[in-house]
């Protein structure tokens, strides 16, 4: 980012930020730099409340330290600096009360230990899921079938139109449920289709149904890496995966509008891709890695559903079935990768994660 010669506080990994008792950045380092995506010479003087998502947490914490005499505190936190996308870092903050320095705050990408060990989890709920929609896709079905050929019966028997009506609930019903859990098992079902697929024509395409699905009040950003290799994958099931989350986004964002934090901004829905090196996906090493992320300044997850939405028909939407994730995880998982939802108060990110690169085993 800068120029300057290296001082040893420059040299470390992890980035490093010095807050006075005005609460704005005293100093940073080089690291601290990289995370941001601005100079010192900017970030110096910044408030600290501009550079996070909730500006209060922080500021609590310290004068709850000042208080009661502890010295640091280590957290996740949302950091949102100018003109970049929200972040969770792994964040220590210390008190140093030494002249002008109020503290200092230590930030590190989050650990990978803690990556692999949440891939795993995700890994297991995974299949826990899909065989649970299969199992009750069988259930279902086999009775369903049965329920809807006896009703068709009894309603060629009945006398009256009247009495048909009951017959006719019974059928249009048992093909909704038909329908149902035809789509819950679509992707379990199908296979991938492996072909060059150019990650870009899949957002245009979405970009382009959602924008006439949701005509007003609804912008979607694009902030493309271009030069970005084609991924191995199937077309339409990645269009599908794309459009699930990017829907449940726009459906957010015109239900409620945005957030407090963006009051009076108008709604926006990012696309972000860029390519990350060194990642592993389901255990494998991949030298090379697509990272889409889809951003949105709605209202985030409601709380009580946060742990669950990717299970299936988990809901908060009284139109919803609750399959939308569940089929995009599915699917990212066929493809060999990864999807996760990062929910703040700056609003809701899904980052999907495909390999670019064959993997090995590691
Ligand atoms: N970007 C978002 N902002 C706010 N809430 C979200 C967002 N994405 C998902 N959700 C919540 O997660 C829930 C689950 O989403 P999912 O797509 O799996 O099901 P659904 O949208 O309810 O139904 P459908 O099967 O029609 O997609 C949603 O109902 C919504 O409450
Ligand atoms: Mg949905």
């Amino acid at each position: 980012m800068s120029s300057r010669v290296p001082t040893p506080f420059d040299l470390l990994s992890s980035g490093l930020l010095l807050v006075n008792h005005r609460r704005e950045v005293m100093e940073v380092n080089l690291a601290a730099e990289d995370l941001f995506g601005s100079s010192a010479v900017v970030l110096r003087g910044t408030p600290l409340a501009r550079l996070l998502a909730e500006p209060g947490r922080i500021g609590d914490l310290l004068v709850d330290a000042e208080q009661h005499e502890y010295r640091s505190r280590r957290l996740q936190v949302t950091w949102w600096p100018p003109g970049r996308p929200p972040t969770d870092l792994d964040t220590v903050v210390r008190l140093v009360n030494e002249g002008e320095v109020w503290v200092s705050i230590e930030l590190r990408e989050q650990d990978i230990a803690l990556r692999i060990d949440r891939e795993e989890r995700q890994g297991a709920l995974l299949q826990m899921n899909q065989s649970l929609l299969r199992n009750l896709g069988h259930e279902v079905k086999n009775p369903l079938g049965g329920i809807r050929g006896a009703a068709q019966l009894l309603d060629a028997e009945l006398p009256t139109a009247a009495l048909r009506e009951y017959t006719q609930v019974i059928i249009k019903e048992s093909d909704r449920l038909q329908s149902l859990v035809d789509q819950m098992l679509a992707p379990v079902r199908q296979a991938v289709e492996r072909q060059p697929v150019n990650i870009h024509e899949v957002l245009e395409r979405v970009r382009q149904l959602v924008l006439l699905e949701f005509p007003q009040g609804i912008g979607i950003r694009r902030d493309y890496d271009t030069s970005l290799p084609e991924i191995l994958g199937d077309t339409e099931q990645l269009i599908q995966v794309v459009l699930n989350v990017t829907r449940n986004a726009a459906q957010a964002l015109s239900e409620y509008g945005p957030n407090p934090v963006h009051a009076h901004a108008p709604c926006t829905i990012t696309f972000q891709t860029r390519a990350v090196r060194q990642v592993t996906l389901h255990r494998r090493r991949h030298r090379l890695a697509l990272q889409l992320r889809i951003l949105d300044n709605g209202p985030g997850i409601p709380e009580p559903l946060r742990k669950e939405i990717f299970f299936p028909l988990v809901s908060g939407n009284p139109k919803g079935t609750g399959l939308g994730l569940t089929i995009a995880q599915t699917i990212v998982n066929q493809h060999g990768g990864l999807i996760e939802c990062v929910s703040s108060p700056a609003g809701c990110e899904f980052q999907i994660t495909l390999p670019l690169s064959p993997g090995e085993l590691r």
